[in-house]
This record gives C-alpha cells, structure tokens and sequence, in this order.
C-alpha cells in the first residue's frame, strides 16, 4: 500500500498569453477550479496506475474541502486518515502560458498544520510513504523518522525546492526524485558545485544505498544507485499544461515500486505517466490511468549499465 503524507489544496487556473514580471498584471480568460497540491496529485496519480492509496493530510472547514477532495474519492483513495480542521483549505493561484510553462502561488491554509503523528498506528510496514515538500521540514522529518520505526520504505520528492532542509532530511530515504534545479541546489548542499550538470548530482545524491532520480523535463530523466546508472528518453507530445507533470511522475514511479516492478520499468512508467500529464489542463485531471501509462511505457527505451569507478 502507498501513504501519501503531504499537502492537499486548491487550484486556480488561468491561462494567459505570457506568465507576469513582479509587478505585472496580465490579463487571461476564465479561470478554472481544480483539485490540487502536490500530496494529493500524486495519491491521485498512483491510485490512477493502479495502486491501493491512502492519503495523509489536511482540509479545512470551508467550501473548497469538498472540490479538493473529490478526485481522490472517487478513485478510491482511503481518505479517513484526512483531517478537517478549522481553517482553510491550502489554495494555489497558478498562470499557464501558451507554451504549458506555469506559475504558482501557493496559500498553505491548514497544511501548515499537518503534524508526523497523524502517521501513528496510520503507517504499516509493507508500505511505500511518499512524501513531498509542502509541508514544513518538521513533519517530514518526522514521517521519516516512523516509517524508519515501522519498517516502511520512503519516498521523498524534493518539490518545491532543493534547499538546504532537504539535505538533512535524505539520510533516511529510499528513493529521492528532485527536478534538475532542485538536485543541482541539493547537491550544492552537499558540496557538489551547480555546474556540475544532472549526472553528477544524481552520483551525489545517491548515497551507498539510495535510488536517485532527476528529472529533466523534455530531455527525460538520470537515475543512479551506488551500482547502476539508467536514463531514459521523455517521449514527444503536445504540451498543453505542465502542471502536475512531476506529481504524476512521481505517483506512477511508486505504484510501479509498491507493485514490485523492476526500476527500470518503474522509470519508464514514470515518465510515461508525466508526458501524458502535460498534454490537458490540470493537475489532476490530466492523470493517466494504468493502461494509457503502460502503453506508452512500452515504448520507451530505458539505457541502464553499471556505473563505472
Ligand atoms: O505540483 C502542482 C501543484 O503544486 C498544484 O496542484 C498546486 O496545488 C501546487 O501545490
């Protein structure tokens, strides 16, 4: 089973011409409503490839709960361990340009008040905890902390940002998935110049005993152990809507562990699972579900060899 332990929110979506400069305002059309928050995309994402998903979170007492939850019930997410707590919902504000590229503002709302020990008695030895970066750094040093005590593995994805918290936070980690500007700023952390380009950072994010992966967006993505390397090729598609492609990534890469599939093939599901997520609008209803995620994984071609000293 996946616990996704992490934010929950609500997004505001508007599509303009070109993303605002401080001080800017740009004028788009409509706004559109979507659940949303990178906990609750990726409980969405790996639910959709197939995994049994329970999220760990909060929503506030207000009319944005019930949208921003909706998704995750009606695939079938175990939604008991979310709190409702006085307060509101976490909001984000985003901008999509013309070109997919986005822009987000994010309200944390009563996200900032998710606490490790909602974990208790929650978390189960078998299961693979994901977790994300949009709660502060103590709950997630805590959800690391039990599932170290229970057994279970940990995933950690570094988004929004690679700073210097997250470095003391690796340590226990089974899988670390950082975008390229996020590894490069945690492999600074740990001494590793930003120039030093993906691959290099990826070999210092690993550890002896931790599989680390960076995504590369359109350029497809590195991934080492102490002992393997593997890249793979992002698949051409028409980008729409950026939003939420590291989310389903990182959904699909767990289902694929939970399910015990090699990492190759969970790589290559992954990133099956984030090309698809950029071509519509949204960050959850743009999702795939197992079968269009196998699909194009089959496609793929994953280069994997043992890393030479
Ligand atoms: O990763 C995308 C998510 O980031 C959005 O759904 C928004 O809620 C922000 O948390």
């Amino acid at each position: 089973m996946i616990t996704v332990f992490g934010s929950i929110n609500l997004d505001l979506v508007v599509c303009l011409p070109r993303l605002p400069v401080p001080g800017e305002t740009v004028v788009g059309p409509d706004h559109q409503t979507f659940a949303g928050g990178k906990g609750a995309n990726q409980a969405l994402a790996a639910a959709r490839a197939g995994a049994s998903v329970r999220m760990v979170g909060a929503v506030g007492r207000d009319a944005h709960s019930a949208p921003a939850l909706a998704n995750l019930d009606l695939a079938g997410v175990d939604l008991s361990a979310v709190r409702h707590l006085e307060g509101t919902t976490g909001l984000a504000m985003i901008g999509i340009d013309a070109e997919g590229e986005n822009l987000i503002m994010c309200a944390s709302g009563v996200n900032a008040r998710v606490a490790a020990d909602w974990l208790d008695g929650v978390l189960e030895p078998d299961d693979l905890l994901v977790l994300q970066r949009e709660l502060s750094a103590d709950p997630i040093s805590g959800a690391i902390a039990r599932a170290r005590k229970v057994g279970a593995r940990v995933l950690l994805n570094a988004a929004p940002s690679g700073d210097a918290a997250l470095a003391g936070l690796i340590g226990d980690v089974d899988v670390l998935v950082a975008n390229a500007v996020e590894a490069a700023e945690l492999a600074g952390a740990f001494g590793c110049p930003g120039a030093e380009g993906a691959e290099v950072h990826c070999a210092a994010l690993c550890g002896n005993s931790r599989l680390a992966v960076v995504t590369l967006g359109g350029d497809g993505l590195v991934a080492r152990t102490a002992e393997r390397i593997w890249r793979v090729a992002a698949p051409r598609i028409e980008v729409l809507d950026t939003t939420g492609a590291g989310d389903a990534f990182v959904g699909a890469l767990a289902a694929a562990l939970d399910r015990g599939a090699d990492i190759s093939r969970a790589l290559a599901e992954g990133t099956a699972a984030g090309a698809l997520a950029c071509t519509a609008t949204g960050a959850q209803s743009s999702s795939p579900d197992a079968g269009a995620i196998a699909e194009l994984a089959d496609t793929l071609v994953v280069e994997t060899a043992p890393v030479t000293r």
